[in-house]
């Protein structure tokens, strides 16, 4: 979600419609305003693209000197006029945009229902609004303050209150937001580029902080009140660069975002003990759980790819037989669906015309539909028995990254959830993955620090034709991700092989001089595959192993380069071993001068067979 705040003598509604159009990338589900005019505080909002939200303004204008407004990702609650922001407390006093989540928000709701409170939404974001109202005794710094401290989660706020027209309120917890300074105005927005029209002046808020605006002045101060001082940022970015994060493309933004897609993903649906899993959007009961026999995960694409790892992690997790299948093989090879048949489709846009067909034809023959999704309001998220939406927030790139990864982080989640279920691991062995899983982000996040010798290979390859991946296990499946990602953007050809399988046939393309990337991260077929390597080292390939520290010494005798990865458990690898790939890609394809971000002859999403 974006969100986008004003206060000042300029035209407030059409600075915040041009602010939310800058920030439509971040979702396009709904948009809305709030406006403080002469009639207090009014809304308006539309759902769908910030054009219809304007059609209506255009009827209607709202006239005033301070507004708040949203552009919606939806994440609680189905894209709707009734869940579009600003939203409100009974009163109409206290208006509120939001971006992120409150995870104990269905808690919160209970409390106020039981204190006479009524919603109108499904949304997290309505408690808010609720929250400070019953907060409020005349001050509405510290109503919000005290809101904030019932509130558990990521969030980033905007707050505006009737009886204080002159005061915007802004707070930053874990999601990003940004105060812009003008003469006479001031701003806030969940990124520079909602703002970058009017000022270039800005503070950045860290977590924990908020501040106080009104036409004159900025406070900042913690959310425990305690004043706090910031040095003035100027940005020099054109607007162009400052859409992408300061990133040269969206694909690049979308690789550095995944430590934040992994937390958003896992938040809220671990338990506080460290020790479960909780998937509560989940209408799937315990009892149909105990009774699936199979599964079939079905997908297209890099989501077809994530698929391949859920298989494996949930076959290892829980011991029930599970399929992976392309969704264009799946709907016409008549499947073996019955009713303890678990379908799971897996979509980012879950627009997927192949996708969505394998998904109503799953539920025709009886099976119970779960959709891994990046998009809750989507055709699949709505047509499915059940949703487990992936939080990466919107993915520009048509090469999928953040998506890719957040849906492992889903079968992550939902594995263990199975397994505790049914049984399947000891608690012991479900705490020390859940551990694991915790540290993935920053993991990764050192893993993005230090990738300047994927750079230099990509460069190396780059003026390759030919190019192979090989793995056994989940590295094999990170393999034909890998493979996809460089075939997409760089228009290299490679093949990923299983390694084991290579020399029944594709060894005999294995000359002088190719690459071969092989990843070797699975220790228990560790030396199986050293010896694959030591085979197509012989035939005088250049190897790049993705392995993890402790084996890059020994590997350095059989193969010409090493990147080293983070230790983790043997089934979260992919996690951490697809992002030296989806770097090598991008630097291979930058290095050839393509369009990253819009390759050739391929779409975002497809929406034809
Ligand atoms: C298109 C995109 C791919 C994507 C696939 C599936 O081909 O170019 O990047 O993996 O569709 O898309 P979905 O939205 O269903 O995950």
């Amino acid at each position: 979600c974006g969100i986008v705040g004003y206060i000042g003598n300029k035209n407030t509604q059409s600075v915040l419609v041009e602010g939310l159009k800058k920030l439509e990338y971040r979702g396009y589900d709904s948009a809305g305003i709030a406006v403080y005019t002469h009639k207090g505080l009014e809304v308006v909002k539309a759902q769908g693209r910030i054009v219809n939200l304007e059609a209506k303004l255009e009827h209607d204008p709202l006239v005033g000197s301070s507004g708040i407004g949203h552009t919606r990702w939806a994440t609680h609650g189905k894209p709707s006029d009734a869940n579009s922001h600003p939203h409100t407390d009974e009163s109409q006093k206290f208006s509120v945009v939001h971006n992120g989540i409150v995870e104990n928000y269905l808690d919160l709701k209970d409390e106020l229902i039981s204190q006479g409170h009524t919603f109108t939404s499904e949304t997290d974001t309505e408690i808010i609004a609720h929250l400070i109202s019953r907060e409020y005794e005349g001050d509405i710094v510290i109503a919000v303050q005290k809101a904030i401290t019932h509130m558990r989660g990521a969030f980033a706020l905007g707050v505006l209150a009737e009886n204080e027209p002159e005061k915007l309120v802004a707070v930053r917890q874990a999601s990003p937001l940004i105060i812009g300074i003008g003469e006479g105005e001031n701003f806030i927005g969940s990124d520079i580029p909602a703002i970058l029209q009017y000022t270039r002046n800005v503070y950045i808020l860290n977590d924990g902080e908020m501040a106080v605006l009104t036409q004159d002045s900025v406070e900042l101060m913690t959310i425990e009140g305690n004043f706090i001082s910031r040095e003035m940022i100027h940005v020099d970015w054109d607007a162009v660069t400052a859409e992408k994060g300061g990133f040269e493309h969206f694909m690049l933004k979308e690789i550095h975002e995944q430590p934040k897609a992994y937390r958003d993903t896992m938040r809220g649906r671990i338990d506080a003990t460290g020790k479960r899993v909780i998937l509560p959007e989940l209408k799937l009961t315990h009892e149909q759980i105990l009774n699936i026999r199979n599964i079939q995960i079905v997908a297209c694409g890099t989501a077809y790819h994530a698929g391949l790892v859920g298989r494996n992690v949930i076959e290892q997790l829980v011991r029930i037989p599970v399929e992976t299948d392309v969704a264009s093989e799946y709907r016409y090879r008549s499947p073996i669906v019955t009713p303890e048949t678990l379908v799971i489709v897996v979509s980012q846009s879950g627009e997927t015309a192949d996708t969505l067909a394998a998904l109503r034809e799953a539920k025709a023959n009886g099976a119970h539909v779960l959709a891994i999704t990046n998009v809750v309001g989507s055709s699949i998220a709505r047509d499915a028995d059940d949703v487990i939406a992936t939080l990466a927030g919107p993915e520009i790139a048509v090469a999928s990254t953040k998506a890719y990864t957040s849906q492992l982080i889903a079968f992550y989640l939902f594995g263990l959830y199975l397994a505790e279920v049914r049984g399947t691991q000891t608690p012991e062995a479900v705490t020390e993955i859940i551990q694991a899983m915790q540290e993935l982000p920053e993991q990764l996040e050192g893993m993005l620090e230090n990738s300047d010798s994927i750079k230099a290979y990509a460069e190396q390859i780059a003026h390759h034709e030919h190019l192979f991946f090989i793995g056994r296990g989940v590295d094999f499946a990170v393999a034909q991700e890998g493979s996809l990602k460089l075939k997409e953007i760089s228009y290299i050809h490679s093949e990923a092989y299983p390694a084991g399988e290579l020399k029944h046939g594709t060894l005999a393309l294995i000359e002088e001089g190719i690459p071969v990337i092989a990843l070797v991260t699975q220790e228990s077929v560790y030396e199986k595959t050293v010896s694959n390597i030591k085979e197509v080292n012989a035939r005088g390939a250049d190897i790049m192993a993705i392995t993890y520290e402790d084996h890059v010494s020994t590997l350095l005798k059989s193969v010409d380069q090493v990147f080293a990865i983070p230790k983790t458990l043997p089934l979260l690898t992919p996690a951490l071993s697809v992002v030296p790939l989806q770097l090598l890609a991008y630097y291979a394809s930058l290095a050839r001068g393509n369009d990253v971000d819009k390759p050739r002859n391929l779409a975002k999403s497809v929406t034809v067979e």
